[in-house]
C-alpha cells in the first residue's frame, strides 16, 4: 500500500545546480530552493524531488556519489538541507532526495579501500573478479587500474563501479550469492543512508536505476525485488510515512517490490515517449529531423494515435492499481524537454492530460513555462541531456534571474533567445502556460475524482475522434486537431456542467463541442 499522502500529491523535480543561485557563484544551491518554495507551492505542487545533492566529483552530475551523508559544498551544507526540509514542511511540501544505490563514485572511500591488495572490510563491497587478467563476461568491467589484481564491474559510466548485492544465479567462482555476508552488508549500508536522511526530515527517495542491484537476476527481477521488499519492511517499521519512487519503468515489478510509485519512462515499444513525441528518447534523437518521428498525440494535426501509449499503459494500470501508482512526467533531467517540439498550445493539452490522469504526476522545473531544449556542449557527463538542464528562467534581469554572478561563471548558459520564456512574463498573462498549469493543478486538488486513486476508463481512443476518458464521475476530452469536433461521449452520459476548459468548449443539451486544440472536463 502506497503512502496515504500521495493521493493528492503533485511533484516538482528540482535540478539543484540549475534552479536558483543565491551566492553568485553561478551554481544553484539549497538556499535557492528554500527561496523558491512559495513559487513551487503557487504552481500547485506539494512535493519536490531533488536530484543528487551529495558530495561528488560530478562526472555524472552527482549520480557518482563520493559521500552519501554530506551535501556537496557547491550546494551548501547538511544544515541547509535540514532547513529546507523544515521550511518545506511548514508550507505543506514534502521532499524526496535521490538515492543512488547501484553504484558510487570511483572516489568513494569504500571504493578506495576496495581497490587495495590487502583484504579489508570493503574488499567485497563492489563486484570483483579473481584476477586482473580475468574479465567479467557479459558485464562492462575495468581491469589494470589498481593495486588489487582483479577487474571490477561498472553499473553505468566508467566512473561508477557497481556495488555488490550478489548474483541471483551464480555462474563463476568470483560471484557471490545475494545472501553472502558482503552482499548483505551493502544492503544494510544503503538502509543506513536512508535512515540518516529520513531521520533528519526527508520524506523519501527517488531511486536511481532501481532494478540494477542484483546481477544475473531472473526476468522478474526476483533478487533485486527481494532487497527492496526488505527495505520496505524497514520503512514500514521505522518511517511508515516515507515514499519511494522507482526509476524502473516496469510498474508491475517495481510496485510489487514495495515501491509506492514507478515512472512511466523508458517503455519498450513506445508508451510514454510516443505520447509526448519521440522527444524523450534516451538514445538522444535530437540530431534527427525534428518532425520525422513526431507522432505526439498532442501535436496539432500530426495524426497521433493515443493507442500507442494506451496499449502498454492500460495493461500496467489494470495490473497495478491496487499496489501503487504509475507516475507520468512532463520530462526529466535525462530526456529532451517537451518544449523542443510542442508549442504552447500543444503543451497545454499535453499537461492537461498528464495532470488529470491517475497516479502521481511529476513536473520538471521549467516545463511549466515551456523552457526550450538547448543545443549546447556536454557538461558533467550530460551529453545530449545537457540541453534540458539549463538554468531556470525567472525574469528578464541578468542571467534571467537565475544568478547575480558573471554570465561566464554560470553552471550552464541561460537560453540566449529574445523569446526565452520567463516566470515573470508569464505571471502577467492569465492565459500563459504557467497560469494554465496552475489552473489544471488547482482543479486536480479540488476534484477528488482527478486524483491518484480515482477510477480511470478510456471512453474513446479512436484516432479519428477526440480522446475521451472517464475519471470517477467526470469526463475528460482532448482535441489536439485543428478542427472543432463533437465529443464522442458515452450514450448514457448527459453532462450538465463544464468544470474546466482550455480553448473553446460548448455544452448544449448534453452534447459537447470541443474546439480546435481544446480540452474539457465535464460533469
Ligand atoms: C539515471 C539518472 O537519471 C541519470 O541521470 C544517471 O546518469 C544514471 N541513472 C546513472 O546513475
Ligand atoms: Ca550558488
Amino acid at each position: 500500500m502506497a503512502a496515504k499522502w500521495l493521493k493528492d500529491t503533485v511533484f516538482y523535480e528540482v535540478y539543484p545546480q540549475s534552479f536558483k543561485d543565491t551566492n553568485a557563484d553561478g551554481i544553484g544551491d539549497i538556499n535557492g530552493i528554500i527561496e523558491k518554495l512559495d513559487y513551487v507551492k503557487s504552481l500547485g505542487c506539494n512535493a519536490i524531488w531533488i536530484n543528487p545533492c551529495y558530495d561528488s566529483p560530478f562526472k555524472d552530475a552527482g549520480y557518482d556519489v563520493r559521500d552519501y551523508k554530506k551535501v556537496a559544498p557547491r550546494y551548501g551544507t547538511n544544515e541547509d538541507l535540514c532547513r529546507l526540509f523544515d521550511e518545506a514542511h511548514k508550507k505543506g511540501i514534502r521532499v524526496l532526495l535521490d538515492l543512488v544505490p547501484g553504484h558510487t563514485s570511483e572516489e568513494h572511500p569504500w571504493f578506495r579501500e576496495s581497490q587495495k591488495a590487502a583484504r579489508n572490510e570493503y574488499s567485497d563491497r563492489y563486484i570483483w573478479t579473481d584476477s586482473c587478467f580475468q574479465g567479467a563476461p557479459g558485464f562492462p568491467y575495468i581491469g589494470g587500474e589498481c593495486e588489487r589484481s582483479a577487474c571490477y564491474i561498472l553499473n553505468f559510466f566508467k566512473c561508477q563501479p557497481a556495488l555488490n548485492y550478489g548474483f541471483y544465479k551464480v555462474t563463476e567462482l568470483w560471484q557471490k550469492s545475494t545472501r553472502d555476508p558482503a552482499a548483505m552488508a551493502t544492503r544494510e549500508a544503503i538502509k543506513d543512508i536512508m535512515r540518516f536522511w529520513l531521520s533528519r526530515g526527508c520524506d523519501g527517495f527517488r531511486v536511481d536505476m532501481a532494478s540494477s542491484l542484483v546481477k544475473n537476476d531472473d526476468e522478474k527481477k526476483s533478487g533485486t525485488s527481494a532487497i527492496w521488499r526488505d527495505v520496505r519492511r524497514m520503512l514500514d517499521l521505522e518511517f511508515s510515512d516515507a515514499a519511494m519512487v522507482a526509476e524502473w519503468s516496469n510498474p508491475p515489478l517495481a510496485l510489487r517490490a514495495g515501491y509506492d510509485m514507478d515512472f512511466c519512462l523508458n517503455v519498450p515499444g513506445g508508451g510514454y515517449s510516443t505520447l509526448m513525441r519521440d522527444y524523450c528518447n534516451h538514445g538522444g534523437s535530437r540530431n534527427g529531423d525534428r518532425n520525422a518521428e513526431d507522432h505526439s498525440y498532442f501535436k496539432k494535426d500530426a495524426g497521433g494515435d493515443m493507442n500507442r501509449f494506451l496499449d502498454q499503459y492500460l495493461a500496467w494500470y489494470e495490473d497495478t492499481k491496487d499496489w501503487g501508482y504509475i507516475s507520468l512526467l512532463t520530462c526529466n533531467h535525462d530526456t529532451i524537454r517537451p518544449g523542443y517540439n510542442l508549442d504552447t498550445a500543444e503543451l497545454k493539452l499535453a499537461y492537461a492530460f498528464l495532470f488529470t490522469m491517475p497516479g502521481v504526476p511529476f513536473l520538471y522545473y521549467g516545463d511549466e513555462i515551456g523552457m526550450k531544449y538547448l543545443d549546447i556542449p556536454t557538461k558533467e557527463g550530460g551529453y545530449f541531456r545537457t540541453g534540458s538542464r539549463t538554468p531556470m528562467q525567472w525574469d528578464n534581469s541578468a542571467n534571467l534571474g537565475f544568478s547575480s554572478g558573471k554570465a561566464g561563471d554560470l553552471y550552464l548558459p541561460v537560453d540566449p533567445s529574445d523569446e526565452a520564456p520567463t516566470v515573470a512574463a508569464q505571471e502577467e498573462d492569465p492565459d500563459s502556460l504557467l497560469n494554465t498549469v496552475r489552473r489544471i493543478l488547482a482543479l486536480r486538488h479540488q476534484e477528488e475524482d482527478l486524483q491518484a486513486d480515482a477510477g480511470f476508463q478510456v471512453v474513446c481512443s479512436d484516432p479519428a475522434w477526440p480522446f475521451v476518458y472517464r475519471r470517477g464521475s467526470l469526463l475528460c476530452v482532448v482535441n489536439p486537431s485543428g478542427e472543432a469536433q463533437k465529443a464522442p461521449l458515452p450514450a448514457e452520459a448527459a453532462p450538465t456542467d463544464v468544470l474546466f476548459a482550455i480553448g473553446n468548449v460548448s455544452l448544449e443539451n448534453g452534447s459537447l463541442t470541443i474546439g480546435a486544440q481544446s480540452f474539457a472536463v465535464v460533469k
